[in-house]
């Protein structure tokens, strides 16, 4: 980046004769933005050329000065994507730079392209269709990332694992109902993103500085012209509220939150003591003095990470809690944190579809896992209950033939008929338990008998497998 004395003149020339003297050199440095606002450079000329069209068509600039604007508009672009424009930190954001090499290329023409326009509507509409090519793109890495999972819970739909409730073995559950839960968080996650798109899809261009403008603008026109759904109705609203971005932080926030308890789980699942997972090497790294070490560190960054996003959506909201109506500089400031927003939840969902469809499960670690810890012994209750016994007397009963195996150091299952209405305290109720107990007691049985919407039976994990492929429309 250039900061020579010519483009200080430059830049005096961008904000008018106002100023007697250059600004200070770390004032400078301190209020230029061009160090991280240059990544709207394309929207940026997509919207000027809309509204210098526009101008055109209300004949508030001439036809050949569009066709000017135009030529060197095209020119710039290519500059940029070839790598050659030379971004100057005194002429501080991405539109003073491109409006100045526009005006170096084309003359009188691009003095006029500024009509009935100010950065502050300039930039608020930069981000919008910045921030709109994001989401569609973030949405379809959360479509693959949706769809990885349904693949995932297809192929482990009867697959037996143990479901906790405080990292305890609570009951035996199938590892596709399991990946499921984490399709129905990610499904309401790309609901709320949908929901910001939609709401942050209006046009603040015709807001001008905060006032609007006096020229005989068509806001609807350029609306259309750029894909938004309509106008921002109010123009000091338009150009000062930043909501769209705290939206969009608050469901990069909530997204984490998801992916991070999600790499949690992997990461308890990858340690050696639980085992019930591999993943391919490229997903993992070494240690630089413990051979043995394979470390899962793309789960534990994006579970780190998610505290940086969080930071986002707080610096966000702090930005903005006290600006009065209309612009100020604070809103410079949305940038970064946006950035940072999207860039580690773009990155975030790609590893991660990636990384999903190649978890190798250890099945049969897995099933012995669910087959510890009495897991099915709310079964057993169940059982009873259906057999006559009030709620409250089953969960006492089966509560004693817990303890007695405990103490016996076997499983409700290693008891005979005998032993187990034993156990329960159950000996003279022999209509209680009968033979047709024991394939419930074992976790296959378990997961069977869960047969509703919403529950944890294979033939259900595979129905809520149909119902999101059709959600994805795969
Ligand atoms: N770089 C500025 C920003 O990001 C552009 C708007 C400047 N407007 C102003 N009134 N100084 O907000």
């Amino acid at each position: 980046m250039s900061s020579s004395k010519n483009s200080l003149a430059n830049k005096a020339q961008a904000w008018s004769a106002r100023f007697a003297e250059p600004v200070d050199e770390l004032v400078q440095r301190y209020t230029a933005s061009i160090g991280f606002d240059h990544r709207f450079a394309l929207v940026d000329i997509e919207g000027s050329l809309a509204h210098a069209e526009m101008l055109a068509k209300q004949k508030i600039i001439s036809a050949a000065d569009l066709a000017d604007i135009q030529k060197g508009m095209a020119q710039i672009k290519g500059e940029i994507e070839a790598g050659q424009f030379e971004w100057q930190l005194a002429l501080e954001d991405v539109h003073l730079n491109i409006e100045a090499r526009l005006t170096a290329l084309i003359g009188d023409a691009g003095k006029r392209l500024h009509t009935g326009r100010s950065r502050n509507d300039q930039v608020a509409t930069d981000l919008r269709l910045w921030l709109r090519s994001n989401i569609d793109e973030i949405q379809g890495s959360l479509t693959a990332l949706r769809s990885a999972l349904l693949n995932l819970a297809e192929t482990h739909a009867a697959t037996i694992m143990p479901g906790h409730t405080h990292l305890q073995v609570a009951q035996p559950i199938t590892f596709g109902h399991h990946l499921m839960a984490y399709f129905e968080m990610f499904s309401r996650d790309a609901s709320r993103l949908a929901d910001c798109r939609k709401r942050m899809n209006r046009l603040p261009l015709g807001a001008a500085a905060l006032a609007g403008t006096s020229y005989p603008i068509d806001r609807e026109w350029v609306a259309q012209k750029l894909g938004f759904d309509g106008i921002c109705t109010n123009s000091l609203d338009a150009v000062s509220d930043r909501d769209f971005a705290i939206e969009f932080c608050a469901f990069s926030a909530t997204l984490m939150m998801h992916v991070s308890r999600l790499s949690e789980e992997l990461i308890l699942w990858l340690s050696p003591r639980f085992g019930f997972i591999d993943l391919p090497d490229r997903f993992c790294t070494g240690s630089s003095i413990m051979p043995q070490k394979k470390n899962p560190d793309v789960p534990e960054l994006a579970r780190g990470k998610t505290g940086r996003v969080y930071g986002d959506l707080i610096a966000l909201l702090t930005l903005m809690k006290s600006q009065p109506l209309a612009y100020n500089k604070d809103n410079q400031e949305d940038k970064e944190p946006l950035f940072d927003a999207v860039d580690t939840v773009q990155d975030t969902l790609r590893i991660f579809a990636d990384m999903i469809p190649h978890i190798e499960v250890q099945k049969a670690v897995m099933q012995a896992a669910a087959e510890e810890g009495f897991a099915t012994a709310t079964d057993l209750a169940d059982y009873l209950v259906k057999k006559g016994l009030a709620f409250r007397d089953a969960h006492e009963a089966v509560a004693h033939a817990v303890k007695a195996c405990v103490g016996r150091k076997c499983n409700l299952t290693d008891l005979n008929l005998s032993e187990l209405r034993f156990a329960c305290g159950l000996d003279t109720r022999a209509d209680l338990i009968s033979e047709d107990v024991f394939p419930l007691l074992t976790v296959t049985g378990s997961v069977q008998s869960r047969q509703h919407p919403g529950g944890t039976a294979p033939q259900q994990v595979l129905a809520a497998v149909q119902r999101g492929r059709a959600e994805l429309k795969l």
